[in-house]
């Protein structure tokens, strides 16, 4: 069975309707599949913000769950170019680390694990419009990386709204919503099957996986729609 399309996108970029919504499970789970099958993948976290301090510097935790999905391990630095301390928005804790995040240097750090490996599945700071800097946001680097988007509605209420604003925001760029993972992260939601027929009726793009509210190890994606990716 082909699991990547004869021209495959260098990756993904994997986006949410907000942080905590499992974005990171996600992009593990694409990672895991895509290695099962073959290809040589590698996460990446171009910013994070909640890590804490260890040898080598600061490590946020979903830098070692990358990590630990991809084909092989990649220096921190090209995995991870930007990591502050506090959990708050980036680009406060950039200006409070006196830090600049520099889109030219985020894709000279893909570059690098593109070389390396034949998909690079990056995941996104929070939601697709947070800002990064001044003058750009995570939508600007997703527009850089010029990466199919996977967006990772977390099931709540309040989620039809964000997810269809958040496809609103990926077409704006001129970027391809690839497909959406409904993910069921309030096990007490009410009328979950009526909110998921909403948003497939509404997205226009393929439903790849309904996650239930379940351990982390319970939860994988398969690959038949990459063959369309
Ligand atoms: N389907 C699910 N069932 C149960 N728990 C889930 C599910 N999906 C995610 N979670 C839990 O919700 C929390 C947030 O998930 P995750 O870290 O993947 O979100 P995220 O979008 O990557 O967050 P961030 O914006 O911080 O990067 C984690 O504790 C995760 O284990
Ligand atoms: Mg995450």
């Amino acid at each position: 069975m082909p699991v990547v399309a004869p021209i495959a996108p260098r990756g993904f970029f994997v986006t949410g309707t907000d942080t905590g919504v499992g974005k990171t499970r996600v992009a593990c789970a694409l990672l895991r599949a895509l290695v099962r099958s073959g290809v040589r993948a590698v996460g990446m976290k171009p910013v994070a913000a909640g890590a804490v301090h260890d040898a080598e510097g600061l490590l946020n935790e979903d830098v070692v769950e990358l990590n630990a999905a991809s084909t092989f391990v990649v220096p921190r630095a090209l995995v991870n170019p930007y990591c502050f301390e506090p959990a708050i928005a980036p680009h406060i804790a950039a200006a409070r680390a006196g830090v600049n995040i520099e889109l030219a240097r985020i894709v000279t750090a893909f570059d690098a694990l593109a070389r390396q490996a034949d998909m690079v599945v990056v995941e996104g700071a929070g939601g697709f419009c947070i800002p990064l800097g001044d003058a750009f946001d995570s939508a600007d680097l997703a527009k850089r990386l010029d990466l199919p988007v996977i967006l990772v509605v977390g099931l709540r209420l309040g989620c039809l709204n964000h997810a269809l604003l958040t496809a609103q925001a990926i077409r704006a760029r001129g970027l391809r919503l690839a497909g959406w993972i409904a993910n069921r992260i309030d096990p007490a939601m009410e009328a979950v099957d009526e909110n998921v027929i909403a948003l497939a009726d509404r997205l226009g793009a393929p439903l790849l996986a309904e996650w239930p509210n379940a351990p982390a190890g319970a939860l994988e994606l398969t690959l038949e729609w990459l063959d369309g990716a």
